[in-house]
Parts: C-alpha cells; sequence; structure tokens
C-alpha cells in the first residue's frame, strides 16, 4: 500500500485537510483498538509521520526497517467496494498481505477472508475484534489441502472449501465429508501480470466429470471460484469468466 499525494491533493482547502486528517486518525484508532500498529498520532499529518519516520528515526542507532500503510484507505476501498457492488461480498485474500493491522480494520467492516493454509484461518478467527461466523466469513480458497489443514478447518467450522481435481474430492470426502466445495474453474487470464490457471483450475470441458464425482461422492456443491490471475488489465476477463461460471452452475 502506497501514500500517495497529488498535486490537486496538495492545493486542497484546510478544512479537507483537516477532514482527512480526522478519516486517518480515526482508521488507526480502531486498528489500536484491535491490532497494534506503531505509528499513530491525530495531531500530525500524514506527511508529518512519514517525514519524521524518514529523517528524524532513521538518524537513531536501533533503527530498523519499517513499512507505512494507511488504514484509512483499506477502509475507503472496503466502502467503495460494497457501495459499487452491494450484492456481491468481499472475501480478502489473506496472503496478499496477512498484516494484523489490515486483518482487524477489514474484521471490524465485516469483510469475509479467503484462506490458504491452517495459519490464515487462525490469523483471521484469533484476531481481536467481532466474532467470525466460520460457515459465512471464512472460504478455505485453496484446491489443493493438506490433510492436517482440513480437520483443522473442520475443527473450527469452516465449510466452504475449493478443488480443482478428483484427488482433492476423494480427500474431502474421506477427511471432511460434509464439507460444502467450489470448483475452481480455469478461466483466460492471459491479461494478468501474475498467472494462475496453469496451476491451478479445471478447464471447462472437464468440469462435467468433476460435478458427477462431487456428487457421487455426497459432498455438498455450492458454487464456483475463479481467479483472472493479479495484476489483470481487461475487464472482459472477469465478464467472460462469469459467463463461464454461469453456464456450469
Ligand atoms: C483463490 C485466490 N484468491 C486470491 C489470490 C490473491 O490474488 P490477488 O493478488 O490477485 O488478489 C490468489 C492468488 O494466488 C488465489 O489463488
Amino acid at each position: 500500500m502506497t501514500i500517495q499525494r497529488s498535486t490537486t491533493q496538495q492545493a486542497e482547502t484546510s478544512t479537507t485537510v483537516e477532514k482527512k486528517k480526522i478519516s486517518i486518525f480515526n482508521a488507526l484508532k480502531e486498528a489500536t483498538k484491535l491490532g497494534k500498529p506503531t505509528i499513530h498520532s491525530k495531531d500530525k499529518h500524514l506527511k508529518d509521520i512519514v517525514h519524521d519516520m524518514c529523517f528524524k528515526k532513521s538518524k537513531e542507532e536501533d533503527f530498523k526497517a519499517f513499512y507505512l500503510v494507511d488504514l484509512s484507505h483499506v477502509k475507503r476501498q472496503y466502502l467503495k467496494w460494497v457501495g459499487l457492488m452491494p450484492r456481491v461480498r468481499p472475501f480478502y485474500a489473506v496472503k496478499c498481505n496477512p498484516d494484523k493491522n489490515i486483518i482487524a480494520v477489514l474484521k471490524e467492516l465485516g469483510c469475509g477472508f479467503d484462506c490458504a493454509s491452517l495459519n490464515e484461518i487462525g490469523l483471521v478467527l484469533n484476531m481481536k475484534g467481532k466474532t467470525l461466523n466460520p460457515n459465512d466469513d471464512i472460504i478455505f480458497a485453496n484446491p489443493c489441502k493438506q490433510i492436517d489443514h482440513i480437520k483443522y478447518a473442520k475443527s473450527q467450522g469452516v465449510t466452504h472449501c475449493t478443488f480443482d481435481s478428483s484427488n482433492e474430492l476423494h480427500k474431502l470426502s474421506r477427511t471432511y465429508p460434509g464439507a460444502k466445495v467450489l470448483l475452481r474453474l480455469a478461466v483466460d487470464d492471459s491479461k494478468s501480470i501474475c498467472r494462475f490457471s496453469s496451476k491451478f483450475g479445471v478447464p471447462f470441458e472437464d468440469c462435467e466429470e468433476l460435478i458427477k464425482l462431487a456428487k457421487d461422492l455426497k459432498l455438498d456443491l455450492c458454487g464456483v471460484s475463479f481467479h483472472v490471475g493479479s495484476g489483470c488489465t481487461d475487464a472482459n476477463a472477469f465478464v467472460n469468466a462469469v459467463k463461464d461460471a454461469k453456464k456450469i452452475i
């Protein structure tokens, strides 16, 4: 996460700046209650905090590397999402940045979590703040899971899991018979910086066979999952993936 101030922003009136100062402080205050951000101040503008860190603290003898996160930006992005797509609940992929303060702010806002491992599930469940409902608020979105991680998910009541192979379905039916499973579909990720479909996902033409197997194994097949790749530059990739998902459903 970066902190950027454009020239237009610099020309803001003092009232706007004051308002921004307050909202940043509120977001930090929220996180202080839940996690432990290392820097927060109600009297200082963000710019001054950055300046202090870079030019004053760096001269201290025990100075260590640091990074700055504008938690109010996380909050703004979440509110933007739910405002623009009120019927689509975001599930934050913990792997992107498992920072406790980010998780704490998102948890407080009512966000769901996409977890890829036992550690990530433990992190979001054990974070202070609102109590999560593991059945609704977490998806174990790793299509190839370790057995002890599946057992942990089961013990914590995390029911939604993704799969993209017959092996995973057999594993789930043995280890977690009541699991609610979502088929991870391979989609066109050619317009993305970081591509995943060579590693994860079932090609569209192979879905029918796996759906049949999920049914035979009496797993609760409840949805489709896909990832167009990270840093996707083409909105059509989402449109086409949703269309394919619709066909499967
Ligand atoms: C299921 C799932 N969700 C989310 C992510 C994170 O992707 P992004 O960095 O594009 O948010 C990944 C990446 O591996 C993933 O496999």
